[in-house]
């Protein structure tokens, strides 16, 4: 199974939206998909995912909520892929989460606001040999501010960091 974590020091930032989004497109490529929450105190996804049952959403989407790593190894052989979404405050657990991911991803905004503590994130967890090499920031809920845009992709790799080309930008609503 492979992990694709989504972490932050931040609420807000699209960390759920979007493993969700990710969740929804890899089961319409027929992937054996696995939505890990690991927000029990929230449990957005697992309202989420009540809700499209509720209304008949396709296609169906496995969620399930955890509190442990061990708990997530033990679903493995069910799955091939499965996106992790964390809480909006990175502690050992998220360590332990990244440490087993193939790809962290720290969703930030664009604003010196979300980006510094998102990058002194980056550094922090980069100190674990077994992270350093699979953080990847996405800039998440961009407004049309070129400038603030243009500095947060120059920003990020000046800090020995990698983004995404793609942005996940600032719509009205989701
Ligand atoms: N691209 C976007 N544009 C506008 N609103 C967004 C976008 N992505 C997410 N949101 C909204 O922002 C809020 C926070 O997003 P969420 O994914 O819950 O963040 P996190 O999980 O990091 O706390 C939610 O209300 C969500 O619907
Ligand atoms: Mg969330």
């Amino acid at each position: 199974m492979r992990i694709a974590s989504f972490v932050g020091q931040k609420g807000g930032v699209g960390k759920s939206t979007l493993a969700r989004v990710l969740t929804v497109a890899a089961a319409r490529q027929e992937h054996k998909v696995l939505l890990a929450d690991f927000d029990p105190e929230q449990l957005s996804c697992v309202e989420w995912s009540a809700m499209r049952l509720r209304n008949g959403i396709a296609p169906d989407i496995e969620e399930r909520v955890f509190n442990k790593l061990k708990t997530l190894r033990e679903t493995a052989s069910e799955f091939d892929l499965a996106f992790v979404d964390t809480r909006g405050l990175a502690d050992e657990l998220t360590k332990d989460i990244s440490q087993e991911s193939d790809v962290v991803f720290l969703p930030t905004g664009t604003s010196m606001d979300v980006l510094r503590p998102t990058l002194a994130l980056a550094r922090r967890l980069s100190k674990s040999k077994k992270i350093s090499n699979k953080i990847v920031l996405i800039l998440s809920k961009v407004g049309r501010s070129e400038r603030l845009l243009q500095t947060a992709r120059e920003t990020i790799p000046d800090a020995g960091f990698e983004v995404l080309d793609n942005v996940w930008p600032e719509r009205d609503g989701f």
